[in-house]
């Protein structure tokens, strides 16, 4: 079967809805007919300058949500980044093709060395693309489920491979980015014209899946909306009702017209909220339910990352190996 493959970061202690509607919603339906290899990548995450034990903790979370969100590790390769060490060896390979005006125009590079200034910022955040791209091209990839905040790091890993290719012959597939319509760019709460993200100042515009129920009704039912006081989808003039309404539509099934025919009528808002809160409880309650068991497990949790790492390290070392005897590297011992 084809490939896939997606990662997250560890960075926190939760996923947001963010993160499960752009992209693990899509993991899910996409393992029955791919086969899928997800990866937990603390190395990206070591680029914020975490302490041990936090990294340590995080990285075991996150790979309980992703099971807990639906990954069948019996079906899918689930392992973390650090045990596959092909990703750091191919990505020095990758740097050395990837032009440093290149790598400096990367937007995620611009904002995150913008808001920390040069002194606090280092080399790892500039050459995170090409880790990534790495992570993607040893497991000839064909499909990259991500959301929208993703799409530049997807046409430089195109654009490393399909110069990899010229430059030293037919080494790497190239991958396509696959990035739904309506939910590749959850907003936030509080400031709808921006996305859902671990890192925004104001937390309060995020869902993250592990709060307490009660934490998120909060969030939804002060969501930022407008004083126009009617439903309609309109992403320009009604951002927050536009991003209640994308949510509301992921997690029922229902279509946004459907919806939108619903909540029709004055003073709506509150009965929006109220069920896209409900809605939002529903999956995330037991999504919350079976992290806490799997976290329970440890030794176990460890020995499902162990058997995904030496699957995944069969397939990135042949490609590694073609990879390195591409550009002249000579055959060790
Ligand atoms: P990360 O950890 O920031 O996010 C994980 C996934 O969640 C998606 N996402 C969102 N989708 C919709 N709305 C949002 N508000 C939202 N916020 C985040 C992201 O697009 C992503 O799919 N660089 C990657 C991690 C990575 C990776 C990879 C991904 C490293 N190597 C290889 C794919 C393939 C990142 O920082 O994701």
């Amino acid at each position: 079967a084809p490939r896939i493959l997606s990662g997250m970061q560890p960075t926190h202690d939760s996923l947001h809805l963010g993160n499960y509607l752009g992209a693990q919603v899509n993991w899910v339906r996409m393992q029955a007919d791919f086969d899928a290899f997800f990866c937990v990548v603390d190395q990206h995450a070591l680029t914020v300058g975490p302490e041990p034990e936090e990294l340590r903790r995080r990285t075991r979370v996150t790979a309980a949500q992703y099971i807990a969100g639906g990954v069948d590790p019996e079906k899918s390769t689930v392992f973390v980044q650090s045990h596959v060490p092909e990703h750091s060896q191919l990505a020095w390979v990758l740097n050395c093709i990837t032009g440093y005006g290149e790598a400096a125009r990367m937007t995620q590079f611009k904002d995150k060395s913008g808001k920390r200034g040069a002194e606090g910022t280092n080399v790892g955040l500039f050459t995170y693309p090409m880790l990534m791209a790495a992570d993607i091209l040893l497991y000839d990839t064909s499909v990259v489920p991500v959301g929208e905040d993703q799409r530049q790091h997807l046409e430089l890993t195109r654009d490393l491979a399909g110069r990899f290719n010229a430059r030293y012959g037919d080494t790497f597939r190239i991958p396509e980015a696959h990035i739904p319509g309506e939910t590749a760019k959850i907003m936030s709460l509080q400031e709808p014209t921006a996305k859902m993200s671990k890192s925004a100042d104001n937390q309060a515009g995020n869902l993250m899946m592990l709060d307490e129920p009660k934490v998120n009704t909060k969030k939804v039912k002060s969501a930022v909306t407008d004083t126009d006081n009617a439903v309609r989808f309109d992403a320009e003039a009604k951002p927050g009702i536009a991003n209640l309404l994308r949510i509301h539509a992921a997690l029922s099934g229902d279509s946004i017209e459907t919806l939108v025919e619903r909540y029709a009528g004055e003073n709506k808002y509150g009965a929006l909220k109220g069920d896209v809160a409900e809605l939002v409880i529903q999956v995330q309650a037991p999504f919350k339910a079976r992290v806490d068991e799997l976290i329970g497990d440890p030794a176990e949790l460890d020995r499902v990352l162990a058997a995904g790492a030496e699957r995944a390290r069969e397939v990135a070392a042949a490609t590694l190996a073609r990879a390195y005897d591409a550009v002249g590297f000579l055959p060790g011992a």
